[in-house]
């Protein structure tokens, strides 16, 4: 199959946003630990789109988006830039998410490709993200891809199923 990756076209399509509800649920419901509980509502999460669509209209997110052949989103990455003047190098890689059908298509490394790039092209030079510790975490991903691990905060956050986790804190400079 083939997938596509593209900066999310501003304002989304009442498809697109149900599109994007449904992508963080299914990854929720299948255990990602990426600020949610798996009891998730569409109210919730729709909630939560309208702010990071509003963040990427601001300018203070980019929103990545994979599509599949039809054009339906499959997945995606965000890249929260830091706007204070003594910062602008850096910025935090946020909630990447694949449908859990289409993982193991090498589609999570293709966004995580694009949004480095995305983020060398505006100077930055230092990203970093955090993962969770727990099952619901990604931690052997970013390792796979050149990602330094600096610790964890034991009990940051609850994975989905409500147990506390630590967080794996990585960094990746350009
Ligand atoms: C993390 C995630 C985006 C990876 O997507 P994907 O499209 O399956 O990733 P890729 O196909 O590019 O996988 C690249 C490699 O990482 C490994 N990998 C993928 N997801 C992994 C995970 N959750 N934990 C450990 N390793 C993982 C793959 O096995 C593959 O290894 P290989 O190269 O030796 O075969 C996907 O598993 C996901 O959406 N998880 C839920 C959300 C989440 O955990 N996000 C990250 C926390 S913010």
């Amino acid at each position: 199959m083939n997938f596509r990756i593209e900066t999310l076209g501003l304002p989304p399509t009442a498809a697109e946003r149900g599109q994007l509800v449904g992508l963080l649920g299914a990854c929720v419901r299948g255990g990602a630990s990426i600020g949610f509980l798996s009891d998730v509502t569409a109210a919730e999460a729709g909630e939560y789109w309208e702010g990071v669509v509003r963040a990427a209209a601001a300018g203070a997110k980019i929103l990545l988006v994979a599509r599949d052949e039809s054009g339906a989103i499959v997945g995606s990455v965000q890249l929260a830039l830091e706007s204070r003047r003594n910062g602008r190098h850096r910025a935090e890689v946020q909630k990447l998410m694949v449908l859990p059908a289409l993982r193991g298509h090498d589609l999570g490394t293709r966004l995580m490709a694009e949004v480095e790039a995305l983020a060398r092209a505006r100077s930055v030079r230092l990203i970093f993200l955090d993962t969770s510790e727990g099952p619901g975490g990604a931690r052997v991903f970013y390792e796979k891809l050149g990602y330094a691990y600096v610790g964890g905060i034991p009990g940051y956050a609850l994975d989905p199923d409500g147990v506390p986790a630590k967080n794996a804190i990585f960094y990746k400079t350009l």
